[in-house]
C-alpha cells in the first residue's frame, strides 16, 4: 500500500515537472526556416555509420503538418519525405511517403522512415524519426556522403483530416536546402533556396531636388543576427522600381559609435544626420554597389562572418542618389540585401576574417 501510495505520488511528480525537449543526443543543429519567414524551423540530427542509420528531429513552429525530406534537386517531384501531425487526441500521425510530382505525396507501401516520437505543446511541433541509409525501396533516396537536398514544409495551423492527402492539405510554407548530412555541414555552394536575406533599406524617402545628394541613413541589426553570428555569401541591391535612373551608389559601414536614437531613415549626410552616424562611413565597409554593378557572390567556400557577440549592432548605409533634372517628389526605398547562412567552419584569412563554409 505505501509503495503504491509513493509511487502515485512520483506519477503526479512526473506530470507536473514540464521540462525543455532534450536534443543533446543530436550531434548537428540547423534552421530550416525562420521565425521572420513564418515560422521557426529546426533540424536536429545525428548518424551512426555502423549501424548506417541517421536519427532525425525536427520542431517547427506550427500546429498543423510538418514535412521533411530529401529531394533529387530541391523540388517536390520524385521526393521522399515524411509527413507527421499531432492531433488534438490521440497518437502522433507519421508517414514514409514519396511526391510524384508537384501532387500530395502518397504513403509507401514500405515504410522506412520511423517514428521515435511526436508531442505538440505552445504552438511547436516535434517529430522525432529515424532511418536506413539505405533502404531498398525504390520510393526513397539513399543518405550517402554526398550533399543532399533536403526540402521542408509545414502548414502553420491545420492538420490534414485523413492520412490521405489531398490538395486542400497544401502546405503553407516550404524551402530547399542543401546539407552534407553524413558530415554534418553544410554544402560548399549554398544553393539559393536555403539562404536566408536580410534587406537594409531606407523607407519611402523622398529623392531630394538636387543634382546629386548623399543620404546617410542607420539601422540595427534584428535580433536575430545580433545574437548569432550569421555568413554573408552574397550582396546585392534592391532599386525601388522606377528609381534605377537616380540610384547612383549604395555603400554599407558597419558601426559603432551610434545607439538606437540614430536609426531610421536618416537624411542628406553632411546637413541633416548626426555627425556619429557621418562619421561611420570613415569605419569598415562591407558592401558596395555602384550603377551598372551586379551582384557581388563570394567565391565558393567563402564568406563574411555577420553579427553575433562582439560584432558591431549598427549599420549605415550611404545611398548618393542622382536627380539633375530636378524631378520632385520620387519616393524611395532602396538599399542592399544580403543573403547569409547560419552555419560554417571558420578559419584566418589575413586581414578579412574569411569563413570556409
Ligand atoms: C545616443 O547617442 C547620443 C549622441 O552620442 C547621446 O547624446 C545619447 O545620450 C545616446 N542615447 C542613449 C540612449 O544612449
Amino acid at each position: 500500500m505505501r509503495a503504491l501510495v509513493q509511487l502515485a505520488v512520483f506519477a503526479l511528480a512526473l506530470s507536473l515537472v514540464r521540462c525543455e525537449h532534450d536534443f543533446s543526443r543530436y550531434s548537428f543543429q540547423t534552421t530550416l526556416n525562420t521565425q521572420e519567414n513564418g515560422g521557426l524551423y529546426e533540424l536536429y540530427w545525428t548518424f551512426d555509420n555502423e549501424a548506417e542509420k541517421i536519427s532525425f528531429a525536427v520542431r517547427v513552429n506550427a500546429a498543423g503538418w510538418v514535412g521533411f525530406g530529401l529531394s533529387p534537386n530541391g523540388q517536390m517531384p520524385d521526393s521522399d519525405v515524411v509527413i507527421g501531425w499531432v492531433p488534438s487526441e490521440g497518437d502522433p500521425v507519421f508517414h514514409d511517403r514519396f511526391a510524384g510530382g508537384r501532387e500530395p505525396p502518397t504513403i509507401d507501401e514500405q515504410q522506412d522512415w520511423v517514428l521515435k516520437g511526436g508531442e505538440e505543446e505552445n504552438g511547436f511541433t516535434i517529430l522525432e524519426f529515424s532511418r536506413k541509409y539505405v533502404t531498398c525501396d525504390d520510393y526513397d533516396l539513399p543518405i550517402t556522403p554526398e550533399t543532399a537536398r533536403v526540402i521542408w514544409s509545414f502548414h502553420a495551423t491545420t492538420d490534414p483530416t485523413s492520412e490521405v492527402l489531398t490538395f486542400a492539405d497544401r502546405h503553407s510554407h516550404r524551402g530547399a536546402l542543401s546539407l552534407n548530412l553524413l558530415g554534418g555541414l553544410p554544402d560548399a555552394a549554398p544553393d539559393p533556396l536555403g539562404l536566408d536575406s536580410y534587406d537594409i533599406t531606407v523607407n519611402g524617402i523622398t529623392i531630394p531636388e538636387s543634382d546629386t545628394t548623399y543620404w546617410c541613413a542607420a539601422f540595427k541589426l534584428p535580433e536575430s543576427i545580433r545574437t548569432q553570428t550569421r555568413y554573408i555569401t552574397k550582396f546585392g541591391p534592391v532599386v525601388t522600381e522606377g528609381n534605377e535612373a537616380h540610384v547612383h551608389h549604395l555603400l554599407i559601414y558597419l558601426c559603432d559609435g551610434i545607439n538606437d536614437t540614430h536609426v531610421g531613415n536618416g537624411g542628406v549626410c553632411d546637413s541633416d544626420v548626426p555627425r556619429q552616424v557621418v562619421a561611420c562611413r570613415g569605419g569598415t565597409l562591407i558592401a558596395a554597389w555602384a550603377v551598372g554593378g551586379e551582384e557581388f557572390v563570394y567565391p565558393n567556400n567563402v564568406a563574411y562572418p555577420f553579427g553575433g557577440e562582439g560584432f558591431p549592432e549598427y549599420l549605415v548605409m550611404e545611398l548618393h542618389y542622382d536627380n539633375p533634372p530636378k524631378i520632385q517628389g520620387t519616393v524611395d526605398s532602396s538599399g542592399m540585401r544580403m543573403w547569409y547562412t547560419s552555419t560554417a567552419r571558420e578559419y584566418d584569412a589575413g586581414i578579412l576574417r574569411l569563413v570556409m563554409l
